[in-house]
């Protein structure tokens, strides 16, 4: 799936190859790490790396410990990693040392002796000196042969967080509060995210003779677009890159989003000019003129770069009228399909009705952040709803809330008058538990059982305010959640199994989806491929033919509405109550990685579901409140 370097890329300052998925990517790049070590070792001299932690590369890593255990050795590897939280015991379970031991370490035959990752608890005193002995270490063994990099949504690399200067070498720095936040999760609050960093500088990675960066999913597509078509700034540490003879970005197709070559291609070299992507020039056209569709005229076509779309499928009045149509028959009130009309320009057909909808919410939350106002809809119009949790949510429930769920339980207790039961030796022993947690370390099964239990309790109540019986309700709590951490997940057979006996259960006539450009080692997008998987295999299942998927999306990643197949307006009345209903998930107002960017998950919501109507009241199409979109998945 290598694309070649060409003219369509003039607008990139860094050689960038696209993936259908990070696996593929990773395939790729692990040959190569073995054909130079195997090159290196055939010369009888050492391969050093510059190793990087985060999410990003641990598909590589696990591609390099199969190829260890199909022979590949490691005994002459010698390996640097970026950088370390200041502060964190090599043994704290977000450190990068504990890490790497963890991902990729333990797994191959890699002299301990010959690994480096920065200590985080060298005294502040001798911090300068520690960090110069790192990089001359580096110089005394012939410098990095390759350095691989992930990149942070801040630009940064290693822990060059924007005002890093190029030339900057081994040092401790400050972490930005984008950063902090991002990290947040993994350190169960932002209160626990380490403030400083140990990390190898700019000046330190481009010594590099070789430099990869990897980026996986849409979170990451902004900044990669900037790091290689802006030029390079101190703001976007990555950008630094675009100077350095032999680097080289691997991304997959949801973090090349924002490329010009994939967002305006039009603007780069010929395009296949196929429905959607007429639509996805129009709609842009219309946003970039600042005019309504029905009002473009061919000159605007051609002064914006889209001469060639004209001369194919112009006049511009024919584009205009072809873009308004298919943009306005993806709206509609009746998400389940409309009984008895005619439905030949609807998104939904109009039978069977009522159908079996089945949405899949890979944490409770994300249905109502997507689709809240839909779910509503689909019960009112009579439609067969179940709701299915993939997993249980329970690791980003904070413990004052499990507390708070014990005392209830033995107050009950005390109410009823008897306090001696099954029940209230449960709440003492997890209150025991809490009390006894050290800072960071895992939950014991009985308080994340606890926390399951508190999020169902949240989930009823919001899926009760969309009007959906509690009965409805699937929690599936998912195997690879309850054993994993985040970043850390390892989805198996056995969760692909539950998806499946649950869809030949209902044999839905629709299934709503999300994840499916999120971070592939998020919880999302873990489901999605959990969900996806599990269809796959159903297709041979008659109800099969008869489903619609529909792809929806929580409350942080924003629709264009070229992508839209299906629009459902929200009154202002079913916007609130959505609102109600995501209030309902109260352990989640400040966990969310959202949360903090400009407020409550729910006001982010609202501000998603309010942007698209605005954007099709732009386009010159109806002005509604607000808009949820799906997009049908073939
Ligand atoms: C941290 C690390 C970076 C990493 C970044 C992105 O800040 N210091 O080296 O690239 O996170 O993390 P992830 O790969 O989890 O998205």
């Amino acid at each position: 799936m290598q694309n070649s370097i060409s003219e369509k890329e003039q607008f990139e300052k860094i050689p960038t190859i696209l993936y259908p998925d990070a696996d593929a990517a990773c395939t790729i790049l692990a040959t190569e790490i073995r054909e130079l070590i195997e090159a290196r070792d055939a010369e009888g001299k050492k391969s050093i790396l510059g190793l990087a932690t985060g999410s990003t590369p641990t598909r590589l890593y696990r591609e390099l410990i199969r190829l260890h255990r199909e022979g590949l050795s490691f005994a002459n590897v010698i390996t640097f990693n970026l950088d370390e939280y200041y502060g964190l015991e090599p043994d704290h379970p977000e450190s990068y040392s504990r890490f790497m031991r963890e991902q990729l370490f333990d797994h191959i035959n890699i002299p301990k002796a010959n690994t480096h990752v920065p200590d985080g608890l060298v005294g502040r005193h001798e911090v300068f000196e520690y960090c110069q002995k790192y990089e001359q270490k580096i110089e005394d063994v012939g410098g990095l042969d390759l350095q691989i990099l992930g990149i942070g949504r801040t630009g940064h690399i290693g822990f060059n967080e924007p005002g890093s200067s190029r030339d900057s070498l081994t040092r401790l720095v400050n972490l930005d509060a984008l950063t902090r936040r991002d990290a947040a999760r993994d350190f169960l609050g932002v209160e626990n995210v380490p403030r400083y960093a140990i990390t190898m500088g700019v000046g330190t990675i481009l010594k590099a003779r070789k430099v990869v960066l990897m980026a996986w999913g849409e979170g990451k597509a902004e900044v990669v677009a900037s790091a290689i078509q802006e030029p390079p700034v101190d703001s976007l540490p990555a950008s630094f890159l675009q100077g350095h003879p032999n680097v080289r970005f691997l991304v997959d197709n949801s973090a090349s989003n924002a490329l010009t070559r994939v967002r305006h291609p039009w603007l780069v070299g010929s395009v296949n000019w196929n429905p959607r992507n007429i639509r996805k020039a129009v709609t842009w056209l219309s946003g970039k003129v600042g005019k309504p569709i029905l009002k473009l005229v061919d000159e605007d076509y051609s002064e914006q770069g889209l001469a060639e779309l004209l001369t194919e499928h112009g006049p511009a009045y024919e584009l205009n009228i072809l873009v308004f149509n298919d943009t306005q028959h993806t709206l509609t009130g009746w998400p389940g399909g409309k009984p008895h009309s005619d439905d030949t320009h609807r998104p939904e057909r109009a039978n069977p009705h009522p159908k079996r909808a089945l949405i899949f919410s890979p944490e409770p939350q994300d249905d109502l952040l997507g689709l809240g106002g839909t779910l509503h809809r689909l019960i009112d119009q009579g439609h067969e709803v179940t709701v299915a949790y993939l997993t249980s949510g329970n690791l980003a429930v904070p413990d004052a809330d499990a507390i708070k769920a014990t005392e209830l339980i033995l107050d009950a207790a005390e109410v009823a008058g008897d306090t001696e039961t099954g029940e209230t030796r449960f709440a003492h022993k997890v209150q025991d538990q809490l009390r006894n947690k050290e800072q960071f370390s895992l939950d014991t099964p009985e308080i994340r059982r606890l926390k399951g239990m508190i999020r169902r309790g949240e989930a009823r109540a919001a899926c009760l305010q969309c009007g959906l019986p509690i009965e409805r309700i699937r929690f599936l709590d998912l195997p690879f959640y309850e054993k994993g951490r985040y970043r850390q997940f390892m989805p198996t057979d056995d969760d692909e199994s539950v998806v499946a006996t649950l869809l030949n259960v209902i044999q839905p006539h629709q299934v709503y989806l999300t994840g499916n450009l999120a971070d592939p080692s998020s919880v999302q997008a873990l489901g999605f491929k959990i969900v996806e998987s599990a269809l796959n295999k159903a297709k041979a299942s008659p109800w099969f033919s008869d489903c619609f998927l529909w792809l929806y999306r929580s409350a942080d990643r924003e629709w264009n509405i070229h992508e839209l197949d299906m629009s459902v307006p929200l009154s202002p009345d079913e916007l609130a109550n959505k609102v109600k209903g995501i209030y309902q998930h109260q352990t989640q107002r400040n966990q969310t990685p959202m949360a903090g960017q400009g407020g409550e998950v729910w006001k982010l919501a609202e501000a998603a579901d309010r942007e698209i109507a605005c954007k099709f009241d732009a386009l010159g199409l109806a002005e509604y409140e607000a808009i949820e979109g799906f997009q049908r998945h073939q």
